[in-house]
């Protein structure tokens, strides 16, 4: 399926432990899963033209979750980086990231720099990694380099206005959020892109992230398809 008028797709891949425990495996074999589920959409998207695909990887709140999980997963990350470089650029794929990416381990960081730095530019598509990442914390971060540019008489309060405030998130100038979708039957947000994704389309699946393809996010292309966006405004009459 080719993509039009769809240009940013954020993702909630969510449903690896349950998927994990209902096979009678640990939940970290469900994150291995879902690491291949990954790779698989990414290109996908890419092959079908979409744009920016945002991906939910780690929110604040999974540091708090035992230490083997989140080290495993912090490792898949670090795989996830060492080889997928080559596939990015050969298919055109910039990588970005954003998030609170100070906490991260110091291999997973200095792996996720040195892979956004090779493919900067390259404008197949954006593939943005949300880690350590929560909405609260980004708006937060956000106005504190605002206020502070203020405080040190640099920025006119009144010159703050939502596009200026928009491009001072860490998604930068990655326009806002079409459709979102998340997998695992849960149907929230939970604090993924509030800011940007003010007006996108939810998504949400019964299909838990190990098990989702690429039928399954066409299914949710079609789906958005259907959909009348009106932003707030009534619909052209005649
Ligand atoms: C939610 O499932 C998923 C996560 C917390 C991590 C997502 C990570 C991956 C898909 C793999 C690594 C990422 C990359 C980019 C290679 P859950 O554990 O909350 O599932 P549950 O709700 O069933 O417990």
């Amino acid at each position: 399926m080719k993509i039009t008028h769809l240009r940013h797709v954020a993702i909630i891949m969510d449903g690896n432990g349950r998927w994990a425990q209902a096979r009678g495996l640990a939940r970290v074999a469900g994150h291995h899963r879902g690491a291949e589920t990954v790779r698989r959409v990414v290109t996908h998207c890419r092959e079908a033209g979409l744009h920016y695909l945002t991906l939910y990887a780690f929110s604040t709140e999974n540091w708090a979750r035992p230490t083997f999980e989140v080290n495993e997963l912090m490792e898949l990350l670090a795989e996830f980086l060492v080889e997928q470089e080559d596939r990015l650029k050969e298919h055109g794929i910039e990588l970005a990231a954003i998030g609170d990416l100070g906490r991260l381990p110091n291999r997973a960081r200095s792996l996720l720099e040195r892979v956004m730095k090779t493919t900067s530019g390259l404008d197949g598509m954006r593939l943005t990694l949300a880690l350590s990442y929560s909405g609260r914390d980004e708006i937060v971060r956000a106005a504190r380099r605002l206020a502070r540019r203020a405080a040190e008489g640099t920025l006119d309060p009144d010159a703050i206005d939502d596009r200026l405030f928009g491009g001072s998130l860490d998604t930068g100038d990655t326009p806002p959020v079409d459709l979102v979708i998340r997998t695992g039957s849960e149907r929230r947000l939970s604090n993924f892109l509030l800011w940007q994704a003010a007006y996108a389309e939810l998504y949400f699946t019964d299909r838990a992230w190990p098990d989702f393809g690429p039928e399954d996010f066409d299914r949710a292309v079609a789906w958005y398809h259907s959909r009348k966006r009106t932003f707030g405004l009534v619909e052209a009459v005649g």
